[in-house]
């Protein structure tokens, strides 16, 4: 039984009721009887047990007492995954920018860390909000782990199911316990919010130092581990990162239109000197260079990946299903990439030895 006992006898809502309530599912529980504004978050423990929305000690009383009986709540899992799939923007939807498209397709395929920079208006935001439309789709197991972040922190707003790939963009004012979790009671942070999609660090020099540093173990392992007095959590962390940047502090280094006012040396300087470890170049293995985002690329016509491999998938239905999925297996992302998305739902196909070649690099070690 979970829930928080108002003085009037109602029972109110709590955070983590999904986390908790997949405990009864190892130790064998019938149910778990919880707040009723909790039940749908819950409805997708499975493995047998009952979840029971009460609203009052009344209502678990007289169900106790088989005075009263209360129906089980449950949730079409593939209707919530069918409906997440609709992003409000699509990647197709960049014009030109071949090879910055390019490089993130192979990022997002191997699941690697991403800096871009550029000019001022170059599309490097509305690129970084695009690559969750790309990543091959989210499992249910990835979906549940996510969603129990998410449940931790009372934001799920009565959905089952966190069923797309997060995407986490927070303001560059951020503290270091906002970005990776902390306070006096452990709280997971943007990082663990994002866990299995993209963190995306937008003007990136503009954030303190010190947020960027306390990255560094966490983005190697995946995992933040916080101990405090009463004892040690440890947060799940396994994002895409995306940096993004202007190329100089004016912005304008690359730009053909305006004139920089900064040095190349200065520039050079930058990055390391300013950024910290977060933007160290052996953590961003795919970066978008300056030329790759601007100018005559940005309007040139080439043939979209993205827009190729949807087309794929569309004629894939029509074949026999024994031949799709033998196409499948020997040529998408997933037999190449770390990610491991559910099997045929990968959103992206391509070339497989390019992928090959993405995936083995796997993420910034
Ligand atoms: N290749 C492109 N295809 C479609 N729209 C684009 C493209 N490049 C830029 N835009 C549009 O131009 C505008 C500016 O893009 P965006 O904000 O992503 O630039 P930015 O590189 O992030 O600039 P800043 O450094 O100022 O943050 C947006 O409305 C974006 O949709
Ligand atoms: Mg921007």
């Amino acid at each position: 039984m979970l829930g928080e006992l108002a003085l009037d006898g109602r029972i109110k809502g709590i955070r983590g009721a999904l986390p908790t309530a997949l405990l009864a599912r190892p130790r064998r529980y019938a149910g778990v009887v919880l707040p009723r504004e909790n039940s749908t978050e819950a409805s997708v423990v499975g493995g047998g047990v009952a979840v029971l929305g009460v609203e009052s000690l009344r209502q678990a009383y007289e169900f106790f007492e088989g005075l009263r009986e209360v129906v089980p709540t449950t949730s079409d899992i593939s209707s919530a995954f069918g409906a997440a799939a609709d992003h409000d923007v699509d990647f197709s939807e960049v014009r030109g920018r071949e090879q910055a498209k390019r490089a993130l397709e192979v990022a997002a395929a191997g699941g690697h860390n991403v800096l871009m920079s550029g000019p001022p208006g170059s599309g490097q935001t509305m690129l970084a909000k695009r690559i969750p439309t790309i990543l091959p789709a989210i499992t249910f197991d990835e979906a549940i782990e996510t969603t129990k972040v998410h449940s931790v922190l009372g934001l799920l707003d009565g959905r089952a199911l966190i069923a797309t790939r997060p995407f986490r963009a927070p303001h560059h004012t951020i503290c270091d316990a906002g970005l990776i979790g902390g306070g006096p009671v452990p709280r997971p942070g943007e990082l663990s919010l994002a866990h299995h999609g993209v963190l995306f660090l937008d003007e990136l020099p503009e954030f303190r130092k010190n947020v960027l540093e306390v990255l560094r173990q966490p983005l190697e392992h995946a995992k933040i581990t916080i101990s405090r007095v009463m004892g040690t959590l440890t947060f799940t962390a396994s994002v895409m990162l995306i940096g993004a940047m202007n190329s100089c502090p004016c912005g304008f280094y690359t730009d053909p239109q305006h004139e920089c006012s900064w040095s190349p040396l200065a520039i050079q300087r930058v990055p390391l000197a300013h950024f910290g470890a977060a933007a160290r170049p052996d953590r961003h293995p795919y970066r978008s260079a300056d030329s790759e985002v601007q100018g005559a690329d940005r309007l040139k016509p080439g043939r979209d990946l993205v827009v190729d491999s949807r087309a794929r998938q569309r004629r894939a239905p029509a074949r026999s299903k024994a031949r799709a999925s033998a196409c499948s297996s020997s040529r998408s992302i997933v037999s190449a990439g770390t990610r491991a998305p559910s099997p045929g739902s990968s959103n992206l196909r391509a070339p497989s030895s390019t992928l090959t070649a993405a995936g083995r690099s796997r993420r910034t070690t």
